[in-house]
């Protein structure tokens, strides 16, 4: 059994948020986010819920694949950012959607969600469990992130993509191979604390609570993302039995036009062939590349056949990629 996307979907909150209004809220510049990051602008949330854009990237994925709500068996929702601890963000999502035959579930692999999603998608159509599996990235980093520290607030933006994969006998699309790996011995250099213990017999320090927005070492996160990005591309390619050169697009997650150009010069592949949407939306975490792929999705730029790699990196630490024919 083959996974063939057959639908994709995208929301962003309506509010737009350039570098200009950000040099108003920190110390910071249009020019040095410009230089170091390659951002222009982001969208913000001013009430848009994980689940609300959620649940709008889930429909327009349904509407352009000509598929009823109620005809999908699984909904995979990656996010860092889920309104509640449960009811999970995924349940929400397929109440909203009408989606009354399935089963749904988070998945919290930070920036490399969406990837792990797809992948999880992929094993169980192989396996015969599952035909037809909305995965869903959907983020509200803004509520996460630390708005008096200009070296990570500048940097994320709040939305949601999603893609309808079914399981498909014949016909040329399909995954060709993947790959997913953590180092949690990392972990800390990109984290953000969940609530704190609080019990009748054991108080945490209040002053922990200052933790409990996203903090990052971003030197350690960039170094990370261009050494393993870049292997992590290498090994998923040869796993499918193909070169670079045989690779139509990379579509990699959305962090900072630096490492994008870095993973490019290592692979030794064009810049031209890893189309990037960050300019206008930041970093959106798991979001991030199931919003680019709708983009070019419909732009017309994705066609049958084409082969496009896949690749996340970020929290966890954790990264992933992998190989889809279109
Ligand atoms: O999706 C999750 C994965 N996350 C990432 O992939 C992020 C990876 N890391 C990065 O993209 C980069 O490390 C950053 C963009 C976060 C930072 O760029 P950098 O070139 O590593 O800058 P830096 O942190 O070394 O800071 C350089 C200088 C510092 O000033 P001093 O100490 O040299 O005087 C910072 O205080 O830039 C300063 N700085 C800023 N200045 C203006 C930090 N943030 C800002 C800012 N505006 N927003």
């Amino acid at each position: 059994m083959r996974m063939k996307i057959i639908g994709t979907g995208s929301a962003l909150p309506r509010t737009r948020v350039d570098n200009g209004q950000m040099a108003e809220w920190v110390d910071t510049t249009d020019a040095w986010i410009r230089e170091r990051t390659g951002i222009g602008e982001r969208r913000l949330s001013t009430g848009e819920t994980v689940v609300s854009l959620g649940t709008e990237a889930c429909l327009k994925a349904l509407e352009q694949a000509g598929i009823g709500a109620e005809e999908v068996d699984l909904i995979l929702l990656a996010t860092c950012t889920p309104e509640y601890l449960f009811p999970c963000g995924a349940c929400q999502i397929q109440a909203a959607i009408g989606a009354v035959h399935a089963a749904a579930y988070d998945i919290n692999a930070a920036c490399s969600g969406f990837v792990f999603g797809l992948n999880a998608a992929q094993a169980y159509i192989r396996a015969g469990v599952y035909r037809r599996i909305l995965v869903v990235g959907s983020e509200v980093l803004s509520k996460v992130a630390d708005w008096s520290d200009r070296s990570t607030c500048v940097l994320f933006g709040d939305g949601a993509g999603a893609v309808l994969a079914q399981a498909r006998e014949d016909g040329e699309s399909r995954m060709l191979s993947s790959i997913q790996g953590a180092d949690g011995t990392k972990g800390m250099v990109l984290n953000c604390r969940s609530r704190m213990m609080m019990n009748p017999l054991f108080q945490e320090n209040p002053e922990e609570a200052d933790t409990m927005y996203l903090t990052m070492d971003g030197r350690e996160v960039y170094c990370f993302a261009v050494r393993q990005v870049a292997v992590c591309i290498a090994q998923v390619l040869e796993k499918a039995g193909l070169t670079p050169e045989e690779v139509g697009l990379f579509i990699l997650h959305q962090a900072n036009v630096r490492i994008i150009e870095a993973v490019a010069r290592n692979l030794g592949v064009d810049i031209g062939r890893f189309p990037m949407n960050l300019e206008r939306v930041g970093n959106m975490s798991s979001a991030s590349i199931p919003v680019l792929l709708d983009e070019l999705n419909r732009e017309g730029r994705l066609h049958r056949g084409d082969r496009i790699v896949l690749s996340g990196f970020g929290g966890g630490l954790t990264y992933g990629a992998c190989v889809l024919v279109w």
